[in-house]
């Protein structure tokens, strides 16, 4: 049984508290279905052949919730400690430099996925072994994850992230505030962990 975290957040600029409220409470969502499921399937697999049709949806379903729970457990941090500026030396940026030329040219590349229609996740993560960055966005929340790969930076673009302050067509003004109030320190740290 997995328990929903807590979040020490800022007043962010642009993203309104009954908007991260009620996402919080999305995010408690996932947590709670995570464990719903968890602990029907030992009861469904008792008769596997009569449960079939249900335990196959149950197990593809939990997947989804647990990759909405993980997820925004790597969404709300990045906004900790309040926002900061991208780092201009030091081994983070001399890796995303190799690959990207500039620190401008990778934030824009992952405005561009999140830009995407659909709900999902624009997600960069970070390859240890061939020692590189992917971008890549996530469906929903679990579908076309580049699979073992650390999570450094995680931009949720459900509507739900948006709607309350900007509107069905404010995905780009919420992307704006997204990285207004992004703590870079966070990011930076995360590719430290995974790429020692
Ligand atoms: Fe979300």
């Amino acid at each position: 049984m997995y328990e929903a975290k807590k979040f020490d957040l800022p007043a962010l600029d642009g993203i309104s508290q009954k908007s991260v409220d009620e996402h919080l409470g999305l995010y408690a969502g996932y947590v709670k279905n995570f464990n719903a499921i968890s602990s029907l399937l030992g009861e469904y697999a008792k008769d596997a052949e009569k449960n079939a049709h249900a335990l196959s949806e149950l197990i593809r379903r939990r997947s989804f919730e647990f990759g909405g729970m993980r997820l925004h457990e790597h969404y709300f941090p990045q906004f900790e400690g309040g926002p900061s500026a991208a780092p201009a030396s030091g081994p983070f940026f001399d890796a995303v430099a190799k690959e990207y030329h500039k620190m401008e040219y990778l934030v824009e590349m992952m405005r561009a996925i999140a830009n995407m229609r659909g709900p999902g996740w624009a997600i960069l993560y970070y390859d240890p072994e061939a020692k590189q960055f992917l971008t890549g966005f996530t469906g929903e929340q679990h579908q076309g994850h580049f699979v073992t790969l650390p999570i450094i930076l995680a931009i949720d673009v459900w509507e739900h992230a948006f709607l309350l302050d900007y509107g069905a067509l404010g995905k780009g003004k919420y992307i704006d505030a997204f990285f207004k109030n992004l703590n870079w320190d966070v990011v930076e740290k995360r590719f430290t962990a995974v790429s020692a």
